[in-house]
């Protein structure tokens, strides 16, 4: 019998993929570059299900139906690039690689575009859950082409999570689609946690919580609105306590917050499309601005307020407020998230059905959430929306959660309590609903300083003043 599909890269996340394959009853040749990992998986897991080791990539390959079904996963980068150079000579035409680990979309495109020529697909291919995720059903975002998916579609869709019996699984677009809105889920992700932590952050500063009523705070929440893995695991970290020191879990971890790259991806690219996603922008600097010990240390005399925590009627409604916050400053950050992948799909003639994005996050993936439900059912209402934050049901929320955010923001500014997260979100909604933005008077700079002219409310064509050649500014077109 030979293998519906193969995984080759046997680390944490590839076993748990090829575990699960077997586990739905798919057939799974196994091959890694040390012989030692294939051995163990097929010794500890190989009653879960149908497993052929492979101990050489051509031994590998002929274990496998055509046409061939190969799962790299390995780290991306060159690692990603010397197996697919590995494997390209031993397939033919109309076979199959995937690329499953976090590979940036423009390698993901160059990779696809010179397997196309050899007749081979290259499905890049986002995935989304951690270890137990790729074990119990993540969510899978895969690119390539869309004859790709008839032979991938029905095995991914078989092995991600479900929800309300739909599988967190859908063809994205062509070539890099795939990992571009991996990225941007991590970005999203990035964002999402920065706003938790800051939620955090301010209960304990100015609201004088101790972590362990943190941690209560946010399990309430987990039964509403915000209801998601994320505040759910938050609520965990929080009510732990450190054996060792007997301390709140939270305090004895260093306050550095590290990164692997993937928000910053998602900033640079959204440098480079001009979409403004000042919430995940934020959240990268804020790990980076913990991560910088120098300046921190260089900076631990500078003066602030006095933090006296809140008090009365300001303390008792504080926990509902910062809830009121960070649902807005959630959706804010999920909208320019949704913007950057509209935009990517124009940039790069992907066709992505962003309703349909949202759906395969709602289960599997780090972000999940209920709140994704509702992004759907916005994106069903009106295709084209422009923004999340004017679709009927987020519009109103959000409306009815300002006051409350401004005030969090407030008091956090009192108290000298940073909250880039907050306070980036509130700026871009007051941003968007602007009537007239401070914009014009940098026109009228750049065009004084660079004759770089500018366009007029009330007639077409674009105009430079002469401003100080005579002294006399005056228009002309
Ligand atoms: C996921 C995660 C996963 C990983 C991130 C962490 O969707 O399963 O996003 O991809 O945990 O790479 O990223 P940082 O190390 O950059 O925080």
């Amino acid at each position: 019998k030979k293998a519906s599909i193969g995984v080759t890269g046997l680390a944490v996340m590839g076993r748990n993929l090829a575990r699960n394959l077997a586990r739905h009853g798919h057939t799974v040749a196994l091959h890694n570059r040390s012989e030692q990992r294939t051995k163990e998986l097929v010794e500890q897991f190989g009653d879960e299900g149908d497993f052929i080791p492979a101990y050489s990539a051509q031994a590998f390959v002929d274990a496998l139906e055509r046409p061939r079904q190969v799962v790299i996963m390995v780290k991306a980068g060159a690692p990603t690039d010397a197996v697919i150079d590995e494997f390209v000579p031993l397939l033919e035409k109309g076979d199959v690689i995937v690329d499953a680990g976090n590979a940036h979309f423009a390698d993901t495109r160059r990779r696809e575009a010179a397997l196309r020529e050899k007749g081979i697909h290259f499905v890049g291919t986002g995935v989304s859950g951690g270890e137990e995720g790729a074990l119990h059903g993540p969510s899978i975002m895969p690119g390539g082409s869309k004859e790709s998916y008839q032979s991938l579609g029905p095995l991914f869709e078989d092995i991600s999570a479900k929800v309300d019996g739909e599988p967190c699984c859908t063809h994205v677009g062509a070539d890099g689609a795939g990992h571009f809105v991996k990225m941007v889920h991590n970005g999203i992700e990035y964002a999402d946690m920065q706003l938790i932590a800051e939620s955090f952050d301010l209960l304990r500063g100015a609201g004088g919580y101790s972590p362990a009523e943190i941690a209560q705070v946010f399990q309430t929440w987990n039964s509403g609105r915000l209801d998601s893995y994320l505040i759910e695991i938050t609520q965990q970290v929080l009510a732990h306590t450190d054996a060792a020191s007997g301390k709140p879990f939270v305090d004895i971890v260093a306050d550095q917050a590290e990164q692997k790259g993937t928000g910053r991806w998602t900033v640079q690219i959204g440098l480079d499309l001009g979409v403004p996603i000042s919430g995940i922008a934020e959240a990268v600097f804020a790990r980076s601005l913990s991560g910088s010990s120098n300046l921190r240390e260089a900076s631990r005399g500078l003066g602030g307020p006095s933090r006296a925590p809140l008090t009365g009627s300001a303390l008792d409604t504080f926990a509902d407020d910062v809830e009121q916050a960070l649902y807005a400053s959630k959706v804010v950050a999920y909208a320019q998230g949704f913007n950057q992948i509209q935009a990517g799909g124009a940039e790069y003639g992907w066709d992505i059905d962003l309703g349909k994005v949202a759906s395969i996050w709602r289960g599997g993936c780090i972000i999940r959430a209920k709140f994704l439900n509702d992004i759907t059912a916005a994106y069903a209402e009106e295709p084209g929306l422009p923004t999340l934050l004017t679709s009927g049901g987020f519009r109103k929320a959000v409306e009815d959660a300002q006051d409350s955010w401004r005030s969090v923001i407030s008091t956090a500014v009192r108290l000298g309590i940073p909250t880039p997260g907050f306070s980036t979100a509130l700026a871009y909604y007051d941003g968007l609903r602007a009537e007239r933005l401070p914009a014009a008077l940098v026109q009228g700079q750049r065009d004084y300083f660079g004759a770089h002219t500018y366009r007029r409310v009330d007639r077409e064509g674009s105009f430079h003043t002469a401003w100080a050649a005579d002294g006399r500014p005056e228009s002309s077109a």
